[in-house]
């Protein structure tokens, strides 16, 4: 087996993949038919096109906005897994979702995530792989909308749903806006997560840690705008789950031996390689191993790690 090979197929947990972020484009239009969406252009494979965060997250509150049923939740959910398995080897996913960019639609909270519990329940009996869910704070949201968020996970309590984590655009709105979210949700029994130094300086780290009590962290690459910081978060062992391709595409260059992440390795930073929002970026979890480690020069050894990073980080592995 070539590297390329070995890369795509070896076994992956995946710690940072969004929900809604991973429709199918063809799933998305027969979606936005079924319901009588209109959306803004005729070919789907065009629908995601764009080259910053804010422009993305319109896009993915448009397929957000086609998720109307429990069987629509269920479906993408399915299909989602689905396509880990088949194009990167997924055997374990702690999955984001956000519940505001639903429930502000008026679906009820108990649709949305029965429904994707209903096609996480499908993806282990027909794949054998196991699905976790994440709840998500959207940043853009009110302190009172997340915390009003996190009652509502609370009361409609599942099992499957294991965490809390936040994304959205980090930059005009910090993490420190969530304390109250974060204290229900730890009270409440959640694990902690938040998207922080993606777009940020290293600050929001710090906050994550010390403030929000967050366990690991998605993204992280700002936080080598301050030594102090990278020495404590490799000094505690902190994990970051990384997105190389769409982060590309947000932030930095298509040169993937420019990113970050490939310095956060280097200065002894763990980490785990993931897919963000794979179709939405043209990409997949095999293709983002794919990429990346050849960009960084990482050997089979160094691949090892990083896979084993990710099985040590994860939540519910084995439970
Ligand atoms: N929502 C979906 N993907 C995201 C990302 N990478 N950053 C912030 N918000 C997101
Ligand atoms: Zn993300």
């Amino acid at each position: 087996m070539d590297f390329d090979d070995y890369l795509r197929r070896v076994p992956k947990v995946e710690l940072h993949c969004h929900f809604e972020g991973t429709v199918r484009p063809q799933t998305f239009a027969e979606l936005a038919a079924k319901h009588g969406i209109t959306l803004s252009g005729d070919d789907p494979a065009r629908l995601y096109d764009y080259d910053s965060i804010y422009e993305f997250l319109k896009i993915f509150a448009q397929v957000s906005s086609t998720l109307i049923d429990r069987e629509d939740f269920a479906r993408t959910a399915f299909e989602s897994i689905e396509d880990g398995v088949k194009l990167g080897n997924l055997v374990y996913r702690e999955m984001f979702f956000n519940p505001t960019l639903h429930t502000k639609r008026g679906v009820p909270y108990a649709t949305v995530v029965d429904g994707l519990i209903d096609g996480c329940r499908r993806a282990e009996s027909e794949l054998g792989v196991r699905c976790r869910l994440i709840a998500d704070v959207y940043r853009q949201d009110s302190a009172n909308e997340a915390a009003d968020m996190v009652r509502e996970v609370l009361e409609h309590r599942r099992d499957e749903v294991i965490g809390l984590g936040m994304d959205g655009a980090e930059a005009p709105d910090p993490p420190e806006k969530f304390i109250e979210a974060y204290r229900l949700a730890k009270q409440g029994g959640l694990r902690l997560t938040a998207h922080a130094c993606e777009d940020a300086p290293a600050k929001n780290v710090t906050t994550c840690l010390d403030v929000l009590g967050c366990e690991r962290l998605d993204h992280g690459y700002h936080v080598l705008g301050d030594p102090e910081v990278v020495a404590r978060v490799r000094d505690d062992a902190i994990v970051f789950t990384t997105c190389p391709t769409a982060t590309a595409i947000c932030y930095f260059t298509d040169d993937l031996t420019e990113h970050p992440i490939v310095t956060m390795a280097e200065q002894g930073l763990r980490l785990t390689l993931n897919s963000d929002d794979p179709p939405m970026f043209a990409t997949d979890i095999g293709t983002e191993f794919a990429k990346m480690v050849p960009a960084a020069g990482w050997d089979r050894e160094r691949v090892r790690e990083i896979c084993l990073t990710a099985v040590d980080a994860a939540w519910e592995i084995g439970r």
